[in-house]
């Protein structure tokens, strides 16, 4: 694990953020997520991922399957205004991260990661081994911020993983392009509890 290892954990710790709070989504909540969602992808613009600007939001019967599982949160800025949305599903023994965006508005004041520390906490509780997800190899806001909380890049990702990559890729993905990045919670809470004895 990296020195920065246990840090997503440790924000779980202080999820109260100044600008947004984390809460599980409810329905009346998906036009907004979708908005957050459209928004976010305008970072893609003029990027190798510049398919993404236009591409359609997640379906609401995803949010809705996410939403009734409980792998579903936003974040609520001022006013109530939906700031950021995490999907989530378990995959083999770990929760995979489906989707996550946060509004330009709001972007680089720590929602996204509070958004993953709490979906790492829930994972947790869950009894889930790890945080999973694929992601962008190279754009600062994807594989170089996740390697900033912890996450590990999968050389040779588990099966689970390497479908997801392979399912990306027959979408018309660039696999050259993606990766597979894993924390394990049992290690980073480990470094937690080693850095509070
Ligand atoms: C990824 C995303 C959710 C992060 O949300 P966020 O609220 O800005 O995240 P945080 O504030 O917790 O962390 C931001 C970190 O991401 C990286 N980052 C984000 N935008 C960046 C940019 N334009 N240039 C360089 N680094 C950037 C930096 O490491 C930054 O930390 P820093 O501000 O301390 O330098 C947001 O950028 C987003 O919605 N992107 C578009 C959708 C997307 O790519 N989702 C992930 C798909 S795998």
């Amino acid at each position: 694990m990296s020195g920065d290892g246990p840090a997503l954990l440790r924000r779980a710790r202080c999820l109260s953020a100044n600008t947004a709070s984390i809460r599980l989504a409810v329905p009346a909540d998906f036009p907004a997520i979708a908005a957050v969602e459209r928004a976010a992808a305008q970072m893609f613009a003029g990027t190798h991922m510049d398919w993404a600007v236009d591409a359609p939001p997640t379906d609401p019967s995803w949010l809705a399957a996410a939403w009734g599982r409980g792998w579903l949160w936003v974040a609520a800025a001022s006013g109530g205004r939906i700031a950021g949305f995490l999907m989530a599903a378990p995959l083999a023994r770990d929760l995979f991260v489906q989707e996550l965006s946060v509004h330009p508005d709001l972007h680089r004041q720590g929602i996204g990661t509070a958004l993953l520390a709490q979906a790492a906490v829930a994972a947790q509780k869950a009894g889930l081994q790890g945080v999973a997800l694929t992601t962008d190899r190279t754009l600062p806001w994807n594989a170089p911020f996740y390697a900033r909380l912890g996450f590990i890049l999968q050389d040779q990702p588990p099966p689970a993983l390497r479908d997801r990559l392979a399912a990306e890729s027959h979408a018309g993905m660039d696999p050259r392009q993606r990766c597979a990045m894993r924390l394990d919670l049992r290690e980073a809470q480990q470094a937690v509890d080693e850095d509070g004895a």
